[in-house]
């Protein structure tokens, strides 16, 4: 059955979700599911707009091919060639092999490396500044390498003040109905998602998100077109906004998050105490979370969120606890910079993993470890509790 959606006279959503995906890209959790979306736009000329992700490609077609009723498919604009995004495009070809495959100069070359697309298949490559007339519209293209992929170009449509803005401005979670993100509640169910979804994904790429971002408020933008989650219609600026932090490596919040590993408890027990202390003290809002029992993704998520950072660092093997350095070296690739660390090391007998941690944190920008930076050994003693004070008071007095 048709599922396409009408979004405006002549431009329909005929993407669809997948709740049964477990992990995205193999590695992230996605519990909520996953939106892949395409559109139609139907003028003098016809154009898909990107392809989906092949677990929801039979349907994809089906709502293409009846929407067109018959009429030929002139272009495919392909902005991203991501898998999720270009793994139907052979299904298209096959029933609409005439269509002029339209994509970056690098986009046609990564397109033959993932797929052996007919040879006789057209291309027309563009690059920023050139257009696509296809009757009363016209496609503008904008180059946004690295956001998220080097290839990357998005597009805007000038008569209706469309952006189609590929990776960017999406968020992990399935469509349930509604498009639009003015139909959700989107600060309480989707806006934890959609950090965690830009920082695991683009969160790298800060310096070309704030290139695109100098390009799009040049534009005039009535609708966000992209290729995860809601449509953009009311707001945009709220959610720019969240991208101009995310992608400056600004926090969004002056919160504490804790992460702790702990094999045994003990560490767990010095990471409640020190929790409890700083509520005592006033600070709201202390997220904490074990390092062993929380997928990375969402720990990268709250650290871009976050502007002080304890870390509980047992220390494993003459080195460091490896769901911690794994952490660590996740933020790090995520080039996150400008936190407030304080650091709270354990071991039995030789203490290693609170240098380990200092460096790793010494090539990442811009960021800061409070003193006093604390050991323990095995377990904290309440003679210690003053050192947990004493630490206390300095983020207290950093936040
Ligand atoms: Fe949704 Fe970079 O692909």
């Amino acid at each position: 059955m048709n599922t396409s959606r009408q979004i405006k006279d002549n431009l329909w959503y005929i993407g669809a979700s997948d709740r049964r995906l477990a992990l995205f890209e193999n590695m992230m959790p996605v519990p909520q599911g996953t939106s892949y979306n395409s559109y139609l736009l139907i003028d003098e000329k016809t154009v898909l707009l990107d392809t989906v992700d092949q677990s929801i490609s039979a349907q994809f077609l089906e709502n293409l091919t009846t929407l067109l009723k018959g009429r030929t498919l002139d272009y495919i604009i392909i902005h991203h060639v991501e898998p999720d995004h270009l793994a139907s495009l052979n299904e298209v070809l096959v029933r609409f092999p005439k269509a002029t495959i339209v994509c970056s100069m690098q986009a046609a070359k990564l397109i033959k490396q993932f797929m052996d697309i007919p040879e006789d298949a057209n291309f027309q490559t563009v690059k920023e500044g050139d257009k696509l007339l296809i009757g009363k519209q016209t496609f503008n293209f904008i180059g946004a390498q690295m956001v998220h992929w080097p290839e990357v170009l998005v597009s805007y449509e000038s008569s209706e003040k469309i952006l189609f803005s590929a990776d960017a401005f999406g968020t992990f979670g399935a469509l349930s109905g509604n498009l639009f993100a003015d139909e959700l509640d989107f600060d309480l169910d989707w806006m934890n998602e959609a950090r965690r979804y830009y920082t695991n994904i683009v969160g790298k790429y800060g310096c070309q998100v704030q290139n695109l971002l100098k390009k799009a408020t040049a534009l005039d933008i009535s609708m966000i077109c992209p290729l995860h989650g809601p449509i953009w219609r009311q707001d945009l600026a709220k959610f720019i906004e969240k991208y101009d932090f995310w992608s400056r490596y600004e926090p969004e919040d002056r919160e504490i998050l804790i992460i702790y590993g702990s094999m045994y408890g003990h560490t767990e027990s010095a990471a409640m105490v020190l929790s409890g202390l700083l509520a005592d003290k006033g600070c709201k809002n202390i997220k904490m979370f074990d390092v062993s029992a929380t997928h990375v993704s969402y720990l990268v998520s709250e650290s871009f969120r976050c502007s002080h950072i304890v870390l509980f660092a047992p220390t494993y093997n003459g080195g460091l606890y490896p769901p911690m350095e794994n952490y660590l070296l996740d933020i790090k690739a995520h080039l996150l910079q400008n936190r407030v660390f304080a650091l709270i090391e354990n071991s039995s007998w030789a203490p290693v993993s609170g240098n380990a941690v200092k460096t790793i944190l010494s090539e990442m920008k811009n960021t800061t470890i409070l003193e006093p930076v604390i050991s323990f050994k095995s377990s904290m003693k309440d003679s210690q509790r003053a050192e947990l004070e004493e630490l206390a008071d300095a983020i207290v007095k950093s936040i």
